[in-house]
């Protein structure tokens, strides 16, 4: 019995995942010419990839985390989000980056920007490493654009599960069925 069994393919393997992380935070280190910034990770999906992201800067970086939950249907206006888990210090005035693991409907994303915007950061910039292009909705940095298809691994999770994975991959369709 082993995790990778359950894997149907492997979307993004390991030096692939690297290798563009990397490149994201080359391309950060240069666009925030030695300012600070607070990486905002978003739990528990971007715990991985903000782990990894956070020694691909060569900047100073504070590290916290938030860990919300949304009202995630189109009956409901935009702008509510609930937070499980708020950051531990104030960010105005500071450069924050929101670190995600997806952008899938968006609406996350969206409602924690609002609600991030609220407190007076000098800037707000998102990367998320996985983007399913189905919204307008685009991070300033984008790790991959990937199929619209559930994945797991690196971070994301099927019923708290395969987080651990090195890789992103899809499941096999028998793990959903339970069977
Ligand atoms: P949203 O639809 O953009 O609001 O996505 C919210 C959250 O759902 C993401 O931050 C992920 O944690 C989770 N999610 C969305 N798509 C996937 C997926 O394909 N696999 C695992 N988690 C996902």
């Amino acid at each position: 019995m082993s995790i990778h069994d359950d894997i149907e393919r492997v979307l993004i393997d390991t030096p692939t995942l690297h290798q563009r992380i990397a490149t994201l935070g080359a391309q950060i280190t240069s666009d925030y010419h030695g300012e600070p910034v607070t990486l905002v990770g978003v739990l528990k999906g971007a715990v991985l990839f903000v782990a990894d992201l956070a020694r691909a800067i060569d900047a100073p970086v504070a590290l916290d985390f938030m860990a919300v939950s949304s009202y995630g249907n189109t009956m409901q206006s935009q702008g509510r989000v609930r937070i499980l888990k708020d950051l531990d210090d104030p960010i105005a005035g500071k450069h924050v980056l929101v670190v995600e693991d997806i952008i899938d409907t968006g609406l996350t994303l969206n409602n924690l920007l609002q609600l991030l915007r609220q407190r007076q950061p000098a800037s707000v910039r998102v990367c998320a490493l996985l983007d399913k292009a189905k919204t307008q909705m685009r991070a300033d940095y984008t790790g991959f654009t990937i199929e619209d298809a559930f994945v797991v691994g690196y971070g994301l999770d099927y019923a708290q599960q395969y987080r651990n994975l090195p890789y992103i991959g899809v499941l096999k369709p028998h793990v959903y069925h339970g069977a």
